[in-house]
């Protein structure tokens, strides 16, 4: 495996698919057909995935229960590894992910009380073990990126954006044990900076990565 895999993560509004998007910019020119851009849940050019984020992420179902819910995440996760992420990395592409294994952690294992290790128990049958070389990071406080969401995006807001603030709040420490535990893998970003400077620091983070020799 040659290529590199980054992920975006942070709470709801903290600006990761913005900010993916400006440095979409940036990256493209240096590096074209190499660069591959996807997320989760779903993937790009990926049916099944896809299918099970509309699946997932679809305000119709409040009777979701919280194992379903882990366990489509993480089918989900399955599919995007073995179509389109190992094939990338095999490929030589740097294939970025908006969102990836640290979500499900975060947001069933913290946010709905499943347990971090349980979730990522359940996950290994997703990843085989493959974690992003890096993660960028973008800190902000929930209520912060809950009220960015409710300000812009009242059409879009999804089944877990209306959870309540408590659940944000362990989504958000549970993020913050996996930054203690793997410190090397993640950059923190402050993301309650204006949009302009984030972008900045999060590209200055980019090409550092970039650098970084790939694995093996
Ligand atoms: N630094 C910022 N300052 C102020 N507003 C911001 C900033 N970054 C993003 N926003 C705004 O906050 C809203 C949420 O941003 P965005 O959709 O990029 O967040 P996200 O992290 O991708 O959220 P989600 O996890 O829900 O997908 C958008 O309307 C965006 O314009
Ligand atoms: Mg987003």
């Amino acid at each position: 495996m040659t290529g590199k895999f980054i992920s975006f993560e942070g709470p709801d509004g903290a600006g990761k698919t913005s900010v993916l998007h400006a440095i979409l910019d940036r990256l493209t020119p240096m590096l074209g057909e190499q660069l591959v851009i996807t997320r989760e849940p779903g993937g790009r050019d990926n049916q099944v995935a896809e299918a099970i984020r509309d699946l997932v992420l679809s305000p119709a179902y409040p009777a979701m229960d919280p194992w379903t819910e882990a366990m489509l995440y993480a089918a989900a996760r399955r599919q995007h590894v073995v179509e389109t992420i190992r094939p990338a990395l095999a490929d030589d592409k740097v294939i970025i992910s908006d969102r990836y294994l640290d979500s499900s952690i975060a947001y069933q294992g913290g946010g709905r009380e499943l347990g971090a290790e349980r979730v990522a128990d359940l996950n290994q049958y997703a990843t085989n073990g493959l974690q992003p070389q890096a993660t960028i990071y973008l800190d902000l406080a929930p209520e912060v990126g809950l009220a960015r969401i409710q300000a812009t995006r009242q059409d879009e807001i999804n089944r877990l954006d209306v959870e309540a603030l408590a659940f944000h709040q362990r989504v958000s420490a549970a993020y913050h044990d996996l930054i203690a535990a793997d410190p090397d893998r993640f950059w923190v970003i402050d993301a309650s900076q204006p949009l302009e400077q984030v972008v900045a620091d999060a590209w200055d983070a980019m090409q550092h990565i970039l650098t970084l020799p790939t694995e093996a």
